[in-house]
């Protein structure tokens, strides 16, 4: 019979041990291993402070007792916004893929320290001639599949956890299966095919996905309900790893039950006997550079048998210098300042470590053009609005000196722009990987940049639901405020005197203008967003604080949500100084009466605007011309908007921009000013 906590998710014992993540998730195959079958039921979607609910399933199947479950639909289930027109798909969480129960040790991390602080690179391996570039103190590489140990193999399948909806009753509808899994033993070198047929004790079709696939497997589809993943390990996959598959009820989708295989790899008796593969060379798309600036390349030589192959280079300009890559044995760092135009091929060979005569070969193409290629009429971007008191701004790639059109990227950022957001590098996940340990170095870099500049700093972002570090998502929802507390603490002290602008929450609305399902939503209930406000404003008095958010620029129901969770806050004295509007559109976009009026909607509750993402997508027949349009009539009503303080693109050259694909900004890939970047300088210039 089912046995349902009543409350969730289930308290344990807290030791004040710190887990690495992961020596965490060893604990939580440990914990499920002890079950014979864990149920999770979902927490609810807007509103509700409950977690998961765990439950035992008995080989005779699953019964229904105590309370029933909150209303609501499990973490990943929720409408994520994949569907949306003018708005942002690339940040969602693929769905489903509801992680297992939380179930990390952590109370709290250490705090920041001496043995953060990031030192000067050596300056050959980066762009940047003015000023030192910082970097990370080295880390040792996480590993994150070899910590299963021989006993938990042994041990068997691990106990399968049932995903249902909260309603759900099992009595009419039982969970899909997979009989026949076990753990599975391959020899490297050798192929691994494993049936995965789930069946539905109900009688209908199961279906079936997996969480990830490993790199060079493949998952194929037998045409006759089941599938097989076929995989042929080398020596660098030796060591246990977990597949997790998940059987999906025919009926009902939202019911799922995740199986965790184990599979180990093992040398054979001879491991010469597998077959030596062909080194490769990691690709280096084709590079514009600017004469007179120097050019960094990382060439990272790979082989798939694990060892490091020799990567040479030939015609190479004269004065290059070889470097190896501290923290990567497979990349080699060359370094030229170009002396005329033209292209410049070097040909990277790599020579495989146990038989030198199995090569690759791959050009790599930089082409030089003179300085004048990239000059610009008229005035640039930031002194028309300077002159306006107006910021024009960019998102930032997180270390653009690293590569070989470093210099170009900055010269043209600090002419053109007078803010700048960090693109990835404040992210959580990129400061705070593990716990305890602080990555500071690129955001650090990015702020040198600004102030060498005179450019303000946009720190983004402090509560996200996403990009967030694998041991943040695994912590128990009792502890996740301090760790939010802690993260937005740590980050502004650090930052608050340099960084005046900080987007606190971003994205918590779903598509229908309730909350969204996220990592603190489950833990804190709706309060979380005032609570990061709040705590942001006791570490940074002076900062101005934003709410962030895309589809809010027109009139739906996000539109509304937004103004209701806006109002709420007002209602509670919550200290929010402004909304981001994200603003990631398509090249049709016309709706710039509807971003007027939800601008003045916010303006009219004392709060400032900023554009803060702006990109202009190309699709399908869309044309520049169309795209220029959508830049100046969404800076034209900023301009108009007296509440609205900033428009800031998220990037501004095609070649490094997240939606590269639809080409969305007013540079293109060889940094030249499209027709959007001839629009903003009219509208900037008044006409
Ligand atoms: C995006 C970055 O541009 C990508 O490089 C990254 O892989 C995913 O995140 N809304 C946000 C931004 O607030 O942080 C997102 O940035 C784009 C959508």
């Amino acid at each position: 019979m089912l046995k349902r906590n009543s409350c969730c998710p289930p308290v344990r014992a807290t030791p004040t041990v710190l887990a690495p993540p992961a020596a965490a998730s060893r604990l939580a195959r440990r914990a499920l291993a002890l079950l014979p079958l864990v149920l999770i039921i979902g927490c609810g979607k807007s509103g509700s402070t409950d977690g998961v609910h765990t439950a035992e399933l008995t080989p005779s199947g699953i019964g229904s007792e105590g309370p029933a479950g909150p209303s609501g639909i499990p973490p990943g289930l929720a409408d994520d916004e994949t569907g949306s027109i003018q708005g942002n798909t690339g940040a969602d969480a693929p769905l489903p893929a509801p992680d297992a129960p939380p179930h990390s040790s952590l109370t709290e991390t250490p705090a920041p320290d001496q043995g953060d602080e990031p030192t000067p690179q050596d300056e050959r391996f980066h762009t940047t001639l003015e000023r030192p570039i910082l970097e990370d103190p080295p880390r040792p590489a996480i590993v994150p599949w070899s910590d299963i140990s021989e006993e938990e193999f042994a041990a068997g399948l691990p106990a399968p956890v049932v995903i249902a909806p909260p309603d759900h009753d099992f009595d009419s509808n039982q969970p899909p299966l997979f009989p026949d899994l076990r753990n599975v033993t391959v020899v490297a070198g050798e192929q691994l095919e494993l049936h995965l047929a789930p069946i539905d004790p109900d009688g209908g079709i199961a279906g079936q996905y997996l969480k990830e696939l490993f790199p060079g497997a493949t998952y194929v589809d037998n045409f006759d309900t089941t599938r097989t993943l076929v995989w042929s390990p080398l020596q660098p996959d030796v060591g246990i790893r977990e597949l997790i598959v998940y059987a999906v009820d025919p009926v009902e989708p939202r019911l799922r039950v995740a199986y965790t295989v184990l599979i180990k790899v093992v040398l054979p008796e001879d491991p010469t006997s597998i077959v030596n593969h062909p080194p490769g060379i990691d690709r280096v798309a084709p590079q514009t550079v600017r004469l007179g600036d120097p050019v960094v390349v990382q060439i990272k030589g790979t082989d798939r048998n694990g060892t490091i192959p020799r990567v040479e280079i030939a015609d190479y300009p004269a004065d290059t210098t070889f470097m190896r890559h501290r923290d990567d044995p497979r990349i080699r760092v060359i370094r030229f300042v170009p002396t005329e135009p033209g292209t410049i091929t070097l040909q990277a060979i790599a020579h495989d470590a146990l038989d030198p005569e199995l090569t690759h070969r791959k050009p790599i193409v930089i082409n030089v053009e003179a300085a004048e290629t990239f000059e610009r009429s008229g005035e640039r971007l930031r002194d028309l609005a300077s002159a306006r008191d107006f910021h024009i701004g960019y998102a930032s790639s997180t270390r653009p000196y690293h590569r070989a059109d470093g210099g170009l990227y900055a010269a043209t950022a600090s002419s053109e722009f007078n803010i700048v957001t960090p693109e990835n590098s404040m992210k959580w996940d990129r400061l705070n990987p593990t716990p305890g340990d602080y990555n500071w170095a690129a955001a650090d870099n990015l702020i040198d940049f600004a102030q060498a500049n005179d450019m303000r700093v946009h720190g983004h972002t402090l509560v996200w639901y996403t990009q967030l570090p694998a041991w943040v998502k695994e912590t128990r929802p009792e502890t996740r405020e301090t760790h939010m507390r802690q993260f937005i603490e740590r980050v502004l002290e650090r930052y608050a005197d340099d960084v005046p602008l900080w987007d606190v929450v971003n994205e918590s609305l779903d598509r229908n203008g309730g909350l969204r399902n996220s990592i603190w939503l489950e833990a804190m209930g709706p309060s979380y967003i005032e609570k990061a406000f709040r705590y942001a404003r006791d570490a940074a008095p002076d900062a101005t604080l934003l709410y962030n958010e895309y589809d809010i620029g027109w009139y739906g129901p996000k539109a509304r949500g937004l103004l209701r969770l806006l109002d709420s806050l007002i209602e509670t004295e919550t200290p929010i100084d402004g909304v981001g509007f994200q603003m990631h559109v398509d090249a049709d976009f016309d709706r710039f009466h509807e971003l007027a009026d939800m601008i003045d909607e916010v303006s009219s509750r004392g709060l400032d605007t900023y554009i803060t993402e702006l990109d202009v997508s190309m699709r399908g027949e869309q044309t520049e011309a169309q795209q220029a349009a959508v830049f100046r009539g969404v800076l034209s009503v900023c301009l108009e908007a007296p509440s609205c303080k900033a428009l800031q693109a998220w990037g501004f050259t095609d070649r490094y921009s997240w939606r590269e694909a639809f080409t969305p900004l007013m540079f293109d890939r060889e940094y030249q000013p499209k027709p959007a970047y001839r629009a903003l300088q009219r509208r900037l210039a008044g006409n």
